[in-house]
């Protein structure tokens, strides 16, 4: 037995404090018929409803993807071409990302069936350490690089203070390989970063999310969270910083 406004929750249509809020408006139905109360307790075999629409539900999974370039964070495609979840074919959850790498990014991408998770996550104010490794196009002096670090004007206002680390330079190519830190999942955050500076992304690769990493991992493989990687992800996302 859980409680409703858990269950709606999970279900990713809203917060908990939200999902209270639609049981008080008589917005949601079990079995049938409207609850206005808080406390209620459902099972696995009630049917419940939220603002008419049935509500999907199913025993939370939470795994972590060695995306490969060249494939669309999303669960479908209307151009046919290749998206995450074609990595999770024979799994019978429907699974999506937590978050977005671009098409050309590669690296590591949280998939789950658990709404609540995801949002959690991906809130801005509690925004997790993600690690980023990229080929960037000439070589950045350490005034640039400073000012990646102390937070950049992009067109949707400030950056946040990054961690950046020079990892290699090739002169003769005129290219170089930076280590870029950062909090915040805004679109294409990274490369808009090093455009501003001067120095597109020729590639980019996500390394670490908080403390998960693609040790082991080939592009294209996926593994199963453990239940202590899960929590500890629900706690840095509620207390902190990783
Ligand atoms: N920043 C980017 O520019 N692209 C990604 O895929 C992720 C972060």
């Amino acid at each position: 037995m859980e409680r409703l406004q858990k269950v709606i929750a999970h279900a990713g249509i809203a917060s908990r404090r939200k999902a209270e809020e639609m049981i008080l408006d008589g917005k949601v139905k079990v079995n049938g018929t409207v609850i206005r109360e808080l406390g209620v307790k459902v099972t696995e075999q009630d049917r419940i409803e939220v603002n008419g629409v049935p509500i999907e539900r199913e025993e939370p999974v939470y795994f972590l993807l060695y995306k490969p370039k060249g494939v669309i964070s999303s669960v479908k495609d209307d151009k046919g071409r290749k998206v995450v979840t074609d990595f999770f074919e024979n799994i019978e959850k429907r699974v999506y990302p937590i978050g977005r790498l671009d098409y050309d990014t590669s690296g590591l991408l949280l998939m789950t069936n658990d709404g609540e998770f995801a949002n959690l996550l991906m809130h801005p104010r509690y925004e997790i350490e993600k690690v980023y490794v990229a080929k960037v196009k000439g070589i950045p002096s350490k005034t640039e690089l400073r000012q990646l670090e102390k937070g950049i004007n992009l067109e949707d206002g400030m950056t946040a203070p990054a961690k950046v680390k020079v990892m290699s330079i090739d002169k003769k190519k005129q290219t170089a390989i930076i280590e870029i830190i950062i909090h915040e999942g805004r679109n294409r955050q990274v490369r808009r970063m090093f455009e501003k500076i001067g120095h597109p992304v020729l590639k980019l690769k996500r390394e670490r999310y908080a403390f998960l990493d693609l040790h082991g991992l080939r592009p294209g493989d996926a593994r199963e969270l453990s239940p202590h990687e899960v929590k500890q992800l629900r706690h840095l996302a509620k207390n902190g910083r990783s």
